[in-house]
């Protein structure tokens, strides 16, 4: 019961964490709709690729997006037709005022992988390398209120390659507001693969296998990697730990240990994709979240063996073990880094602030949680006779007296300081 609410308040939190792209359908009537996303590097140094995607039917002769507040000063993204019909052109322009944006050929843009026309819907996925400055102005890439406009053009399609191509003057306009700081994602190299139009994906026949570009992947792996880790640490393992103070049963051991090792299966899956996105990437495992992540990981390998000896030992003698203690706090500390270690990781991936905040608040809570029990687990015990009794769980249950033949002997056992 208690596993399951806490969970179902974790998950959604976790994921609200990770976003790619802020999208805007700025008019319902002309169907046009825009995304811009910020690549992980980009919001981290300032300045860098960016990426937009425009769309809409192609019943629309143009669709434009531009950075700034007015035509005048802009850097603005015209989309329309190419000449066979199946792609589309994108011609980058310059703001002048009042009338038709030149174009301007200063600007770095290329047009990605799902662009194109396909179920009468027009997409265009661009990439700018110069987009943080242009002549008329720049753009703060990490602003949280960041103004950009668009107009669109009902009409015949232009079907045109020349990127300086005659259009004319929109049938509506308007401004958008980005929070660009919601846009920040891995590092991808084109975030709306995934978005292509959905018969070229859905015709390909299993030859062509895998939907998503390698890039799409990693991002599911880096996302992945941070649930897991996440559910796991700030979750998993505080719970499986204090079944050990709250149960009480005669497998409460195989309960606890099972519990963990299952917490810790999911949190080696988690390890083996922090490894893999550490060294396919730019990342390397040289960073202090990598590092620390390896020696939470490796030191938890102790844990069930030093659980076992001292449960064999104890379930032997009856008497609270040096394993035991060794368990306890080395489990406790492994607890806390790891925790810790999630943090760094979502510093690591730039996540966004209410991720970070989310994070922090769950385990904070947990841990808060967690020290309260033990220490209500440590003070009811410690009216009872016997060394460390309130420290040893099992000694709780398995030691009273009427739990077994063996209890007397047990509790003997427990009273020879
Ligand atoms: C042949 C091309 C164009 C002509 C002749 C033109 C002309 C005009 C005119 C006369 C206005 C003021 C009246 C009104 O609001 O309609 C205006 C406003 C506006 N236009 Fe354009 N425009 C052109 C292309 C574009 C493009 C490609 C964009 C792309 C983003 C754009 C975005 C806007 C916006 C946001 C406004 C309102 C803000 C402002 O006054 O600057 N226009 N345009
Ligand atoms: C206690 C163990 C670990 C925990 C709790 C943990 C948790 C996390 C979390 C929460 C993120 C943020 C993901 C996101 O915001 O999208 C992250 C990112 C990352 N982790 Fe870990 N992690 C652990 C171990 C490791 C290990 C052992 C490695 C590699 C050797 C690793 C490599 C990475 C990398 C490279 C990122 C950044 C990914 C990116 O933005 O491209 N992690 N981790
Ligand atoms: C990765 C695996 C494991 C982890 C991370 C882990 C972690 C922990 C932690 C943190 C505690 C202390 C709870 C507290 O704060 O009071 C604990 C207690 C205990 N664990 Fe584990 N555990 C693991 C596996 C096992 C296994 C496999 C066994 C035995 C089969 C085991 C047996 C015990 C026992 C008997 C105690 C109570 C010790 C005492 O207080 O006398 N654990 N464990
Ligand atoms: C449109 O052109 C871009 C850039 O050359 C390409 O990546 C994309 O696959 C093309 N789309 C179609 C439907 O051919």
């Amino acid at each position: 019961m208690k596993i399951h609410s806490s969970m179902a308040a974790v998950l959604p939190l976790i994921s609200a964490a990770y976003s790619e792209a802020v999208k805007s359908c700025p008019s319902e009537a002309s169907g046009a709709c825009y995304q811009v996303s910020v690549p992980t590097t980009t919001s981290r140094s300032g300045s860098g690729e960016i990426f937009f995607q425009l769309s809409g039917p192609s019943s629309l002769q143009w669709v434009a997006l531009g950075q700034g507040q007015q035509m005048a000063g802009s850097n603005i993204f015209v989309m329309y037709a190419s000449e066979d019909g199946q792609n589309v052109t994108v011609s980058p322009r310059a703001g002048v005022g009042h009338r038709e944006p030149m174009f301007n050929p200063e600007t770095q843009v290329s047009l990605l992988d799902g662009s194109g026309i396909s179920d009468g819907m027009m997409t265009a996925n661009v990439r700018c390398s110069n987009c943080e400055s242009w002549a008329g102005g720049e753009m703060d890439v990490r602003s949280s209120s960041s103004n950009w406009i668009w107009a669109v053009k009902e009409g015949d399609p232009l079907q045109s390659d020349d990127q300086s191509a005659e259009i004319e003057r929109h049938d509506e306009n308007g401004e958008i507001t980005f929070d660009l700081t919601r846009a920040a994602g891995g590092s991808s190299m084109n975030p709306f693969e995934d978005a292509a139009p959905a018969t070229a994906t859905a015709s390909s026949g299993p030859s062509q296998g895998q939907s998503s570009s390698p890039s799409m992947m990693r991002r599911n792996v880096v996302i992945a990697h941070g649930v897991l880790m996440a559910l796991a640490f700030v979750l998993l393992f505080p719970l499986g730990a204090l079944t050990i103070r709250i149960l009480r049963s005669r497998r409460l051991v195989w309960i606890h240990g099972g519990a963990q090792l299952f917490a810790f299966s999911i949190a080696i899956a988690g390890f083996g994709m922090g490894v893999w996105i550490a060294t396919s990437g730019d990342w390397g495992v040289n960073g202090s979240h990598q590092i620390i992540g390896i020696i939470v990981i490796a030191l938890l390998l102790l844990q069930p063996a030093l659980g076992l000896i001292h449960h064999v030992l104890f379930a032997k003698h009856h008497q609270p073990t040096a394993w035991a203690l060794g368990h306890v706090w080395l489990g406790r500390s492994l607890l806390i880094l790891g925790m810790i270690n999630g943090g760094l990781g979502l510093r690591l991936a730039d996540n966004t602030t209410k991720g970070k905040i989310a994070y922090g608040v769950i385990a904070g809570v947990v841990g808060v949680s967690y020290i309260a029990v033990v220490l209500t687990a440590w003070i009811r015990g410690r009216g009872r006779p016997g060394p460390r009794d309130g420290e040893t769980g099992e000694k709780l249950t398995e030691a009273r007296p009427e739990n077994s033949p063996m209890g007397s002997t047990a509790a003997s056992g427990s009273l020879r300081t």
